[in-house]
């Protein structure tokens, strides 16, 4: 197939794996300094609130509050040795030939840098090492909690394995969109909590019932939610920060609903799942702030499909064990319509090039939006050519009124919806 010759051939000539027949670096490229300052600083306007919310606002048990609060200052130290570790990482990659060109900067020096590659894994080790750790903290060794937990870790730990084989590797397409339904296997086995939902209030006369078990087909759904999240990040992709940004973005709105939720509600068992979700996602907020003081426009280092692939079904896991799938996908608006805009491409209907990025003019320095069905090239084509950082902010602040909609939505329709 056409297709498939070129995304083999452009493939070749932007990712490390296939560059390994370069020579090996014998010196370290100098590596721009990171930007933890500044990401710091705008991720005040999430963490002011978010610990107003924790400390003051609701009235949150002592045990419960301490365990989020271990967790948070436990993912505070993994933000600093993430920043610590990924220059390190970079120059053991470039040393193996792992790192890509920044094809949105062809045509100007910048696009000729080797850019070290996968920078997903210094992430994804310090997260398992510390939501490893935070279970001493926790749980009790017959928690009925440590089960599932070790399974969530085992399917984020799998994803990641497979992540970086694809770096590595470059495998085709249509295997790559196949790889975390292997990786949530750990998950779906060890779930042992309920399969039921909750039917929505105005839909209870028709179906006859509150509450529904949906036994296997649950099972599916859940599998499904973990292939759909780490895909749509994936595929949401191609721009400085935008991999590790819209994470970043939907993690936060993930932390709020969950401190809301235990906030408001008076069941144990409840509040136990929105905290569960939140010692999984202090961590990968942390980290990801971290990879993202170094990727942020001008990208000193590319995440990889390890890191997309982590970060998907981190969020997946939070979503599925904390019961608020609904909620998770609404957070995913952005990446429901991009997958719905790539559907066409994703499912051969269309030829799928191997990169899908706008047209970049070294000129101006501008993008142009291309035919590929992406929102990045949705948003070319509606507000006009832009550069790199402000289509990057733009999409981001799409994100984070997706993640407002939500909470407006679920405002608006409590009492009445469920
Ligand atoms: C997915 C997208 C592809 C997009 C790519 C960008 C689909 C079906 N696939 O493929 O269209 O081009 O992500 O990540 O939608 N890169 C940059 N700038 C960045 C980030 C990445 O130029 O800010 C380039 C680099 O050459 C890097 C490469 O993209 O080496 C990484 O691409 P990879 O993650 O392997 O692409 P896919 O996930 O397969
Ligand atoms: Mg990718």
């Amino acid at each position: 197939m056409t297709t498939r010759k070129r995304a083999t051939s452009e493939a070749a000539s932007t990712t490390a794996a296939a560059a390994a027949a370069a020579k090996p670096l014998t010196t370290d490229p100098p590596m721009a300094p990171s930007k933890a300052g500044q990401i710091l600083k705008v991720s005040l306007i999430f963490f002011v609130p978010y610990l107003y919310l924790i400390l003051s606002h609701y009235n949150i048990e002592p045990d419960l509050k301490r365990s989020i609060l271990i967790s948070a200052a436990v993912s505070s130290a993994g933000f600093f040795l993430t920043l610590a570790m990924i220059p390190v990482a970079s120059r053991y990659v470039l040393r193996r030939n792992l790192f890509g060109y920044d094809i949105n900067k062809k045509g100007t020096p910048q696009g000729s840098v080797k850019v070290p590659e996968s920078l997903g894994i210094a992430v994804g080790i310090v997260f398992l090492v510390l939501a490893i750790l935070f279970q001493y903290f926790n749980f009790t060794s017959d928690s009925i909690w440590l089960v599932e937990y070790n399974a969530a870790l085992a399917s984020i730990c799998f994803m990641m394995l497979l992540g970086f084989v694809d770096d590595v590797l470059d495998v085709p397409w249509r295997v790559k969109l196949a790889l975390p339904s292997i990786a949530a296997l750990p998950l779906l086995m060890a779930y042992a909590g309920h399969t039921t939902i909750i039917i929505p209030k105005p839909l209870i006369p028709y179906v006859g019932l509150e509450i529904l078990d949906l036994g296997w087909i649950y099972k599916l759904y859940m599998w499904l939610l973990a292939i759909f999240c780490t895909n749509s990040i994936n595929i949401h992709a191609g721009l400085n920060g935008l991999e590790v940004g819209q994470t970043v973005v939907i993690s936060s709105a993930i932390l709020v609903h969950n401190v809301i939720q235990i906030g408001v509600s008076s069941d144990p068992e409840y509040k136990q799942a929105h905290a569960f979700s939140i010692y999984l996602v202090q961590p990968l907020l942390a980290t990801s702030l971290a990879l993202l003081s170094y990727n942020w426009y001008p990208s000193s280092v590319f995440v990889g499909d390890t890191y997309t692939y982590f970060a998907g079904m981190t969020m997946a896991v939070a979503g599925i064990l904390g019961h608020f799938s609904e909620t998770l996908l609404i957070f995913f608006l952005p990446q429901v319509l991009n997958f719905l805009l790539s559907l066409p491409q994703l499912s051969g209907y269309i030829p799928c090039p191997r990169h899908r990025l706008p047209r970049f003019d070294p000129q101006t320095g501008l993008l142009t939006g291309t035919n590929d069905g992406t929102l990045v090239n949705l948003f070319l084509r509606q507000f006009g050519r832009m550069s790199e950082k402000s289509l990057c902010i733009l999409l981001l602040v799409f994100q984070a009124v997706c993640c407002c909609f939500c909470f407006m939505l679920r405002w608006l329709l409590t009492g009445w919806y469920k």
